[in-house]
């Protein structure tokens, strides 16, 4: 069995993410919200989060690989799932987990604003950032944590874990 030691408790995540959805909510108070889902990672955390946004918002969904099954980045990032709507004019909230080297999100946020939405902005419930590679402006960040990996609470160890209600470090990896 392996040994998962809790980095941040449910209980803790819980009063998190309530505290970003009013802060998220005050921001867009007068705009509509096109709330987009890194798959799959961030699906348990949009869920939450959008239970507590007020005001009017939609959900897309979206999966970019990175990683393959490593835990560390390959550095190749490639859309394995696109949005079903176009976000021209819109105003878009990305909704990822972790940001780990950057890649991902430095991509992502380029090819999204090439299809001329409003705004777009970042949401992450995780933030590495002694791992940072490439610059991304992130405007709500759950938890900063310490340069570990970590699983649970939709974050996979090759693909499984992600139903742990909590966020955890799984000891003795490489
Ligand atoms: P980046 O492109 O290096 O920022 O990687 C971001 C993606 O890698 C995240 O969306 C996660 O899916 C994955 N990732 C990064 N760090 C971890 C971790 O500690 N545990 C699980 N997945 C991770
Ligand atoms: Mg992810």
């Amino acid at each position: 069995m392996a040994k998962i030691e809790v980095l941040i408790s449910e209980e803790d995540l819980i009063k998190r993410i309530k505290e970003l959805g009013v802060e998220i909510s005050e921001d867009y108070k007068d705009k509509e919200i096109s709330m987009i889902c890194v798959l799959k990672g961030g699906v348990m955390f949009m869920t939450d989060l959008a239970k507590e946004i007020k005001p009017l918002m939609s959900m897309g969904f979206m999966a970019i690989s990175s990683y393959g099954n490593q835990t560390s980045s390959s550095g190749i990032v490639k859309i394995e799932k696109d949005l079903d709507e176009p976000i021209e004019g819109k105003d878009v909230l990305i909704v990822e987990d972790i940001i780990d080297s950057g890649r991902t999100l430095n991509y992502l946020i380029k090819v999204l604003k090439d299809r001329n939405p409003n705004s777009v902005k970042i949401v992450t419930l995780l933030d590495k950032p002694d791992r940072r590679i490439m610059n991304v402006d992130v405007e709500y960040v759950g938890f900063t944590i310490p340069d570990e990996f970590v699983l649970g609470y939709g974050l996979d160890y090759l693909q499984n874990y992600r139903n742990l209600p909590y966020i955890g470090i799984m000891k003795g990896l490489e």
